[in-house]
């Protein structure tokens, strides 16, 4: 007789289905159709519709609303309506009905997992376990910033009307993440689900309606990229916030490029999971099931590249092929399966072919012995080995259950193959060693570290990416930003206002054209002898160099005389500085308060030299009073910098985990900055200095009317100790300039300052790498107001946060 321990180990598991009915029934009730959720109420389901279906077995569930352009314009209305009243309820109303959507989702909570679990494919698990309550969490914690950000936020004001597309992975904690801070901030949502998974959300709405939230604060509208595609292109929303593939992510980066939105992307990621040789591999194990094969891998942030230390690799893939076995795949409302089903069947073909790939590609693969189930959509989890860092599954981002193994020798090596992608999403650690740990995370180009865990996430810590993976921040103290802009800005359309202040603009002369540039002043008789020709050369990798192109252009002074040429820069000076800036990230490795004293000798040689800078600005600009009040705030905002340079912190979150999260800014990496033409040597010292002082290095092309204030002020640097290469000055034609720093790969992001056109320009071209811009849409600012021109917003900009998830307790 087999003894109770054999039993154990050799008993199948017996069904354990969760109850349908209750979801059913709300079905059956709407008739299985519905239409959209606008200004409080229903509209008919009637016009072009499409069906939703169970993955799980290919049936429909529901018929549903495809939303036309008109149905978007309603929607816009309707938010644009209901935004004022929502923002004058203040925050502790707010609040309370954050707070009161948070309880009907607790309340619901079984029959949105259930709902959820039947409309994706995801297992109950998963959704009952983790996705309905970080939800529920998401909705407390920003009734929580709602009611603070009067105290938290001072001087910022609602966005507006919010856009937000979100994707088929997570569809409700997608729309949790998406609608309780713009509520909490005081804007109003339209919000489209993805056509697989929209069911969640129409109930959601319902649930507004139960819980009286005032009609049109959220407005949900279902349809495919057609409609996503009229929301983005609608001039009444002020911003866009997207999660979703990177390809419509860049599609819609070019979409609004010039329209003023506000933007944030969450994109796709090939996340890699670091596993040094003295993990704790039981563990390690446990966290690729969590790292690739939660939500059957359709995770942006899923840990899809395990880089494994050569000397435990082959131990581990021993462990991973005995659990892979032991892995659970079917019916979603079994509560003991691991993995459920593959969201359609789209999903699934692409998954099939990037295998097929694979193995072409000469990888190795292995998959359990059992197989799915054969109705519904299913792909068992699968491992690669014998991958080359190469090879298309080591770059493409697959999502499906399926993983790649490399290896590596040395920590060093493991930070390179790391960030071997164009991604930057997440990454995981995993090591025994803390000091190895915390070596590692800030050299990881990722949103997101996990220390020895993966896939947690809570409200309190932001989330969002580094390079092609998007940028914005959702979640945290951070993520309020997105949904916020300073109360100055003013205006309500989010594109057209001109700030407050800018009738104190300044302009420059106009220099457009090189002919005759560089012809010398005439020599009447009887002058004095000319003074010595200096032409200021281009300022790269902390040397003086000639402009490649021979070429000079000429500065004229306030009454259009000729007082000197600059060099004018072309495509080859941009890249030589880009490569210059790159070679001297090692500003950002060294301490705040060596940044702080460097930007303080920056003032105080700038100080010694004002005569002779004011001098300079007043021929250029033509007005003495002016001109030394400029220099004067130029040293005020250079010490603000060094004074800020080891301030600006990061925060620790409170997670609900046994974890410390540690939300670190880091500096974006080798940024260009196209200054403001009208404030020659201010602009500069404004827009340059935050970017130093977090350490980012910079390629600045300066004012091109008034290039010489910036051009004098590389003679400060050089003798302030500014490391070579950590400001590079190109001079030239501004608008001929600023298109090449925006389409360069290796930029990593990219301010511009100048003329409406000049700003969509830049956006547009920024969608190549994604890189974060900053554009002022001809708005100008008030560069002599600090609150407009210096500040957290500056240093906000100058950064991206790390979020490092370090677990404690044994
Ligand atoms: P997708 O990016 O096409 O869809 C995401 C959302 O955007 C959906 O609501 C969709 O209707 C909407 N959309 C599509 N085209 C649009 C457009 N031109 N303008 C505005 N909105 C638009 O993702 P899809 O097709 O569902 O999946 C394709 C691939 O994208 C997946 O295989 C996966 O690799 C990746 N993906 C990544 C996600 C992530 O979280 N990083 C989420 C979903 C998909």
């Amino acid at each position: 007789m087999a003894s109770i321990p054999e039993i154990f180990s050799t008993m199948a598991y017996g069904p354990a289905p969760e109850a349908v009915a209750p979801v059913h029934a709300w079905l059956e009730r709407h008739g299985r159709r519905f239409g959209l959720f606008i200004g409080g109420s229903w509209t008919d389901p009637e016009g072009e519709t499409f069906e939703t279906l169970n993955p799980a077995t290919g049936k429909p569930l529901a018929r549903l609303t495809q939303a036309g352009t008109a149905d978007v314009d309603r929607a816009v209305r309707a938010a644009r309506a209901a935004q004022p009243g929502w923002w004058a309820l203040g925050g502790h109303g707010r609040a309370r009905h954050l707070y009161a959507l948070a309880r009907q989702i607790q309340r619901h909570s079984r029959f949105f997992a259930v709902l959820e679990s039947l409309d994706n494919g995801k297992p109950i698990r998963e959704s009952r376990d983790i996705d309905v309550p970080l939800v529920a969490r998401h909705f407390y914690h920003h009734a929580g910033w709602a009611q603070l950000m009067e105290r938290e936020l001072p001087g910022r004001v609602p966005v507006g009307v919010i856009g937000q597309i979100i994707p088929w992975n997570f569809p409700l904690l997608m729309l949790a993440w998406k609608i309780a801070p713009a509520l909490a901030m005081g804007n109003t949502v339209v919000l489209k689900p993805a056509e697989f998974t929209s069911l969640t959300a129409l109930r959601f709405a319902e649930l507004c309606q139960e819980a009286g939230l005032p009609p049109g604060v959220v407005n949900v509208i279902t349809g495919d990229g057609r409609t996503g595609e009229a929301i983005v292109a609608h001039p009444e929303v002020n911003k866009i916030a997207f999660t979703g593939s990177t390809e419509v992510g860049r599609s819609i980066r070019t979409a609004t490029a010039g329209s003023g939105k506000k933007l944030s992307l969450e994109l796709g990621g090939k996340s890699p999971f670091l596993v040094f040789s003295d993990a704790d591999l039981d563990s390690v194990v446990e966290g690729v099931v969590d790292a690739i094969w939660f939500n059957q891998g359709q995770v942006c942030c899923a840990g899809s590249r395990i880089l494994a230390q050569e000397g435990v690799a082959e131990r581990l893939v021993a462990k991973l092929k005995a659990r892979m076995e032991t892995l659970r795949v079917g019916d979603p409302l079994d509560k003991a399966v691991d993995m459920g089903a593959i969201i359609a069947p789209v999903q699934l073909e692409k998954i099939q072919g990037l295998v097929r790939r694979g193995q072409e590609e000469g990888a190795s693969l292995w998959q359990p012995s059992w197989s799915c189930p054969q109705e519904g959509w299913f792909f068992p989890p699968t491992l690669f080995t014998e991958v080359a860092p190469a090879a298309t599954i080591a770059q493409v981002e697959i999502f499906g259950p399926v993983v790649v193994l490399m290896t590596f020798r040395t920590p060093v090596e493991a930070v390179e193959l790391a960030n071997n992608t164009r991604y930057g999403l997440a990454a995981s650690v995993w090591t025994e060693n803390i000091n190895l740990a915390l070596d590692i995370a800030p050299q990881l180009k990722a949103g997101t570290v996990w220390v020895n865990c993966t896939n947690v996430f809570d409200a309190a810590s932001g989330f969002g990416g580094y390079r092609e993976s998007g940028f914005g921040r959702e979640g945290g103290r951070e993520g309020l930003r997105e949904y916020v802009k300073w109360e100055w800005e003013g205006g309500e359309d989010g594109g057209t206002a001109e700030r407050r202040n800018g009738g104190k603009r300044r302009q420059a002369k106009k220099i457009s054209s090189v002919a005759g540039a560089s012809s010398a002043p005439s020599l009447r008789s009887g002058q004095a002898l000319p003074p010595i020709d200096r032409t200021p050369k281009l300022y790269i990798g902390g040397k003086q160099v000639r402009p490649d192109s021979g070429y000079s252009l000429p500065v004229l002074d306030a009454a259009g005389r000729r007082i000197g040429e600059v060099g004018q820069g072309n495509r080859k000076d941009i890249r030589n500085a880009v490569e210059a800036a790159h070679k001297a990230n090692g500003w950002a490795r060294g301490t705040a308060h060596n940044r702080a004293q460097v930007l303080y000798y920056i003032a105080e040689n700038l100080a010694a030299r004002a005569g002779e800078f004011g001098r300079r600005l007043a021929a250029l600009m033509g007005d003495t009073g002016s001109a030394e009040r400029e220099v004067a705030l130029a040293i005020e905002r250079t010490f603000t910098y060094a004074a800020w340079a080891d301030k600006y912190d990061g925060l620790v979150h409170h997670t609900p985990f046994r974890n410390v999260t540690l939300a670190m800014p880091e500096p974006i990496g080798a940024v260009g900055v196209v200054c403001p033409d009208g404030w020659p040597l201010l602009g500069f010292v404004s827009t340059v200095l935050p970017l130093v002082a977090m350490g980012n290095t910079v390629i600045a092309i300066p004012s091109t009317g008034a290039p010489l204030a910036a051009t004098d002020l590389y003679q400060v640097l050089d003798t302030s100790d500014l490391p070579a290469g950590v400001v590079n000055i190109v001079t030239g034609l501004r608008d001929e300039l600023a298109p090449v720093l925006a389409a360069h790969d290796d930029v990593d992001g990219l301010w511009y300052f100048g003329s409406r056109e000049g700003s969509a320009e830049v956006e547009r071209l920024a969608a190549g790498n994604m890189k974060r811009t900053w554009v002022d849409h001809g708005r100008s600012p008030d560069w002599s107001d600090p609150r407009q021109a210096e500040g957290e917003e500056f240093l906000e900009r100058a950064t991206q946060v790390k979020n490092i998830w370090i677990p404690y307790g044994e």
